[in-house]
């Protein structure tokens, strides 16, 4: 219901977005930006942590064989696509990317002789695959920004969570790590745990800025419904704080970071200052490879099949593996860009300007005033930063975002190969 009260009134939709499946011309890529990211998708995990909404199986070899081979025919699909524009960054993501580490040495090497590349490239990677050899062919096949998905350093929690290693090995990981100089080494810690105390938090947060790492980025647990801890919250109803108990645990956090010298840098990260970032999911145009990779460019919004047999069948045919679009409408675009922007922590008016042509305060003038008479936003020079009460609604407006649509469309995605047309 709220999701649909924001459509309607920021968006003045009256219907909801449309998803329809993808067909040979649908999408423009001739309207693909001069400067775009690149995302790679490696759904591919020993495990599957009940909590984790991404799109993931079970690690196997020969799966893991066929699905660099079709990672490699959809970056070929594209190179004409592609062929006069810059990739300035490569994240890649999962399900846990270093178990495919030798093949995406294959894919990082064809981006960097085939694209016009020049940029960081990150990698996420669990503290359980975390060792020299990983470390070492990190750094030899160009990585150089690090995402240490730690999550906590309680051994209970770690349990619970089904990560697959103890809070020791979470510290070792983090040791290593540090030794190889990487340009920017980032932690994620998640909050508001089952059972966790303000305590338990404190000590996380304080562990983790002790082994001096660039960023650090903090998530409160987000149960979307499809997951089985979801279903399980649903039957056995978990003890968790409150939404407004998520406020004090953000400026806890805060006040710790200031204390260890870092500070808020977006929503969820803080950093040193004019230290390095990783940050994977504010570009303003990119195009995700891989099955469940989703790309944004001018205009459209589409996602890749989920499913991986589905992906690797569709590139042995030499066609793009997207199954679903949705076509932007200009105020869409806007209002995409504008979230994202919030996420950042600041919203430029000269940048929307120079994007969208336009003026973003007589564009959304309910939504700007709003933002000041509430005090979520200071107004300086043509830029709106978000106050830390801002910060906090816009955590609450994420929240229904992921678990009011995003759901829905990977609950979907995940159980339908190709869906034909999806409204939400
Ligand atoms: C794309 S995920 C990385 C997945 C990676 N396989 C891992 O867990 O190590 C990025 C981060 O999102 C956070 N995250 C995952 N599921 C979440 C959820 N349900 N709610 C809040 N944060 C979540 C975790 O901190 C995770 O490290």
């Amino acid at each position: 219901m709220i999701t649909d009260i924001l459509r309607k009134i920021i968006l003045r939709r009256k219907d909801k977005f449309l998803f329809k499946s993808y067909r040979e011309g649908m999408v423009d890529f001739d309207s693909i930006e001069s400067n775009l990211g690149l995302y790679v998708h490696i759904p591919f995990c020993r495990s599957l942590c009940q909590y984790c909404p991404y799109n993931k199986t079970v690690y196997e070899r020969d799966k893991a064989y066929e699905y660099k081979q079709a990672l490699i025919s959809e970056l070929d699909l594209y190179k004409d696509r592609l062929k006069n524009k810059n990739i300035t960054s490569v994240y890649i993501g999962g399900g846990t990317p270093t178990l495919l580490t030798d093949e995406l040495k294959e894919v990082l090497e064809l981006i960097k002789t085939e694209f016009h590349f020049s940029g960081d490239i990150g990698i996420e990677v669990h503290p359980a695959e975390a060792d020299r050899k990983l470390f070492d062919t990190l750094q030899e096949i160009g990585v150089n920004l690090i995402s240490m998905g730690i999550q906590t350093f309680n051994d209970r929690a770690l349990k619970f969570l089904g990560r697959g290693y103890v809070s020791r090995d979470a510290e070792k990981a983090l040791a290593l790590v540090k030794e190889y100089g990487f340009k920017c080494v980032d932690a994620d810690i998640m909050t508001n745990l089952p059972g966790q105390t303000m305590e338990d938090i404190k000590y996380d947060i304080r562990k983790a800025y002790s082994y001096g790492i660039d960023q650090l980025s903090v998530y409160p647990l987000i149960i979307f419904p499809m997951t089985k801890m979801g279903r399980a919250i649903r039957e056995n109803g978990l003890s968790r704080f409150s939404n407004l108990y998520e406020n004090k645990i953000l400026r806890t956090i805060d006040d710790i970071s200031a204390e260890s010298g870092y500070k808020r840098s977006s929503v969820w990260t803080y950093g040193k200052d004019g230290g390095n970032r990783y940050t994977s999911v504010t570009r303003e145009s990119f195009i995700g490879l891989g099955a469940g990779a989703s790309s944004l460019i001018d205009g459209y919004f589409y996602l890749n099949t989920f499913n991986v047999d589905g992906y690797i069948k569709r590139l042995g045919e030499r066609k793009l593996p997207i199954n679903l679009v949705n076509r932007m409408s200009d105020r869409d675009k806007m209002m995409f860009w504008i979230f994202w922007r919030c996420y950042d922590g600041e919203i430029d008016g000269s940048r929307f300007t120079k994007l969208f042509k336009g003026d973003m305060k007589k564009e959304f003038p309910l939504l700007f005033t709003m933002l000041k008479l509430l005090g979520m936003a200071k107004e300086q020079g043509g830029r709106f930063a978000l106050t830390e009460w801002g910060r906090y609604a816009y955590h609450l407006v994420e929240k229904q975002y992921s678990v009011g649509y995003l759901n829905d469309l990977w609950q979907a995605s995940m159980e339908q190969p190709w869906i034909k047309e999806i409204r939400l």
